[in-house]
């Protein structure tokens, strides 16, 4: 069972949104999927077409995470109309907000994953619906999961968001979840005509290297009626809706070779393959003949921060709080020490042209 969270630690950038097109593209393809919706606002619920009161929901998953409890929370999605078990969701609740606290136990913050695993063999993909802070639901998301999909939209303010929340990702590895990894992130609501777009694409790019994850997701009005509909993307008529669920069915691919990467590694050298599966993974993914901004090799030896090389010479990125940078601010926001690929030039405010 492969379970990803869906996060960004900015609102509105379309989390909801991919989660929705994976679980479209899973949907499309058989593979039993769960959708856990952890936002209060419960959005990818009314999106997976399940009834507004539910017996039980994630709410009560969170307040008594046993088998008995679980199971009598997953319903099955209207997409897939009445049976269960091909794409099924726990669905949100507004009750889950009294979770959404800063500082909760450990104990607590495990209870998704000690939930998910005794249904460990019902799914093959798990997809989780983060809400966009960085506070107890997500973070019981987190450890519940071996992959984070950062969504992000080509601004300078979502670009900076990423970025923290490859620094958080990295910081709760440290703290007792070896096995979170980010799957990269997602440039969503890209127009390919915009000149800012391609700019902060480009920047991306140069600060994160392979974990920008392609294609980007076009910004399209079709997406917005479908999910008006709480209907799959995938069986939505057009040439718009078929760009978009081919831009989802390379990410799910990306997504599930993941897994295969990870056994095949793991079978090859034990626990120690952990550390270069990110990398793996991502040079897997960049493009041929694309300039890469990373070199596989010392990425492998530096995976830590979620992005992918940190300068020797540099601070180590360890000691940034989550939150973000603290001092030495450049005039972008981000500290030097921060910028994550040698060389990369950090976030950089556009001249006026
Ligand atoms: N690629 C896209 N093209 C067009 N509209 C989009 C796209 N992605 C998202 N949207 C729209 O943007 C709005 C916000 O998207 P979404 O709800 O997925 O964001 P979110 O990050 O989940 O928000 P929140 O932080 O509130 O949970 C929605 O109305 C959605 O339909
Ligand atoms: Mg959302």
């Amino acid at each position: 069972m492969l379970v990803i969270s869906v996060s960004s630690l900015k609102g509105g950038v379309g989390k909801t949104s991919v989660a929705l097109g994976l679980a479209s593209a899973a949907h499309n393809r058989g593979i039993p999927t769960l959708v856990i919706d952890m936002d209060p606002q419960a959005d990818a619920s009314t999106g997976l077409d399940v009834p507004v009161t539910t017996p039980l929901d994630i709410a009560d998953v969170l307040s008594a995470p046993k088998e008995k409890i679980i199971r009598q929370a997953i319903v099955p999605s209207g997409w897939s109309g009445s049976a269960q078990g091909l794409l099924d969701v726990i669905p949100g609740s507004p009750r889950s907000a009294e979770f959404d606290r800063p500082t909760l136990s450990e104990r607590f913050l495990r209870r998704l994953r000690d939930a998910l695993a005794t249904i460990e063999d019902d799914y093959r993909l798990v997809i989780i619906d983060c809400p966009p802070s960085m506070n107890g639901l997500t973070r019981a998301a987190w450890l519940a999961s071996q992959r984070v999909a950062v969504v992000t939209e080509p601004g300078l303010f979502s670009v900076a968001a990423a970025d923290r929340a490859l620094r958080a990702i990295a910081e709760l590895r440290r703290r007792g979840a070896p096995d979170l990894q980010p799957l990269g992130l997602i440039a969503n609501r890209v127009r390919m005509k915009s000149r800012e777009h391609g700019f902060r694409i480009d920047e991306m790019r140069e600060m994160f290297g392979p974990l920008v994850l392609t294609p980007p997701i076009g910004e399209r009005t079709v997406l917005q009626q479908a999910q008006g509909s709480a209907r799959p993307i995938h069986s939505w008529p057009g040439e718009s809706a078929s760009e978009l669920a081919g831009s989802f069915d390379s990410l799910l691919d990306r997504a599930l070779r993941t897994s295969t990467i990870r056994s095949r590694s793991q079978s090859r050298s034990g626990a120690q393959a952990h550390d270069g599966e990110v990398v793996a993974d991502a040079a897997a993914e960049s493009p041929a003949g694309e300039p890469s901004a990373v070199n596989a090799e010392s990425a492998v030896q530096a995976p830590e921060n979620g992005a992918p090389v940190v300068p020797e010479t540099a601070p180590q990125a360890d000691a940034a709080p989550i939150t973000g940078p603290q001092s030495g601010v450049t005039q972008s926001g981000v500290t030097q020490a921060e910028a994550p690929v040698e060389g990369a030039p950090g976030l950089r405010r556009r001249d006026l042209r």
